[in-house]
């Protein structure tokens, strides 16, 4: 292993661990009152009513995550688009749309192109969020606000998906402040969450050995479902397209409550499903469909935070809890390292991926 990886193997496991300290460092601006929201930012927020988010790849799901809190924290009515298809489209946003374009490098043509595009039709108001500072993105946008997770040298992105879950969460909780919804009460909830959140991502990492255990079981399968609700859902499909980028692996990434819509015909004792089932209040649907697989045979690999009584066919690995709103981060690390292992456990070259480029900044 190259001299500046230190304890680690490889860039990806680097950065994996890296993420508690991002965290940290992201969640004490705010504590200490220093909002990522600029005064003019902050103004746009108070006009708006919708919210477009514009992202591909890992990023698009950081956008689907944050459509929950938008639409719960900033009372907006959110779209989320991936860019290699919404900049043919001829959509009809309406004007008090905020445009929010993601992009880790800033670069990615299409992301790039959809933002132009919304330009086009009139839309000013817009904030790019991503990891690099000057990049083409953080010119084309009227607001930008950087993720400040350090260069990411793995082809994959970790600590900043991560990043962007935060900051995309702040941004939530400032528009619901401009726009009058959250209260000073509500507000300080959601800082002690953050606060809780980089220790909570540490206990998740002293996991690895157990995950590890999991991947060694299953990476040689031909297939896995990664399962979740709500916002565990966008977890889910982040999950499954990362065993797809790191481990070659088959993976298809669903929302639970739809496996029974035609999925599920698949399931038989051959196909493991990964589960996401945070103890909330739609961990009762959701316990309701992974029993709906196992009826059919299927074995299950829940990370929970609730302590399951192990049966047959259902194996649990238990995850920190204590989270609501920020309890996808938790889940998005357990697969990280999930993913990560199944790549080693199959001999792929981690940080060099086949087929894969960091940034895609031509068509
Ligand atoms: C590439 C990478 C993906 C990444 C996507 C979006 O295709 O392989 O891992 O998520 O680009 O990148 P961006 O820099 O726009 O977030």
């Amino acid at each position: 292993a190259p001299a500046q990886l230190g304890k680690f193997p490889h860039f990806m496991l680097e950065e994996i661990y890296a993420q508690p300290a991002i965290l940290a460092a992201l969640a004490a601006r705010s504590q200490q009152g220093l909002s990522p929201v600029s005064p003019a930012l902050r103004s746009d927020l108070a006009h708006v009513t919708h919210v477009l988010l514009l992202a591909c790849g890992s990023s698009f799901h950081s956008a689907q995550v944050a459509s929950y809190w938008l639409e719960s924290l900033g009372g907006v009515t959110v779209q989320v688009e991936l860019t290699s298809e919404y900049r043919y489209r001829d959509s009809l946003p309406p004007p008090q749309t905020l445009v929010i374009a993601i992009s880790q490098s800033g670069e990615t043509a299409d992301t790039l192109a959809s933002l132009r595009h919304t330009q086009a039709q009139g839309l000013s108001a817009s904030v790019a969020i991503t990891n690099t500072p000057g990049s083409s993105i953080t010119r084309l946008a009227r607001h930008h606000l950087l993720t400040l997770a350090g260069l990411e040298r793995a082809i994959f992105s970790t600590k900043t998906f991560t990043a962007q879950l935060l900051m995309l969460y702040q941004l939530a909780l400032a528009l619901g402040e401009a726009r009058g919804r959250l209260g000073p009460e509500r507000l300080a909830l959601a800082k002690q969450e953050m606060a809780r959140l980089p220790a909570l991502v540490n206990a998740t990492l002293q996991l690895a050995p157990q995950i590890r255990e999991w991947a060694q079981q299953l990476a040689q399968r031909h297939s896995l479902f990664v399962i979740g609700r709500n916002m565990h859902y966008p977890v889910a499909m982040e999950g499954a397209f990362k065993l797809k980028e790191v481990a070659y692996l088959h993976a298809e990434g669903y929302p639970a409550g739809e496996l029974k819509h035609g999925p599920i015909t698949m399931v038989d004792s051959t196909l493991p499903v990964i589960a996401c089932l945070p103890w909330n209040n739609h961990a009762e649907k959701a316990l309701a469909n992974l029993q709906e697989v196992r009826a059919r045979n299927g074995e299950i690999f829940a990370f929970s935070d609730a302590a399951l009584a192990p049966v047959e066919r259902l194996h649990v690995i238990r995850v920190p809890g204590g989270l609501n709103d920020l309890s996808p981060i938790i889940y998005t690390v357990a697969l990280q390292l999930f993913a990560y292992y199944c790549g080693v456990a199959r001999g792929n070259n981690i940080d060099t991926p086949r087929n894969l480029a960091k940034s895609l900044s031509s068509d």
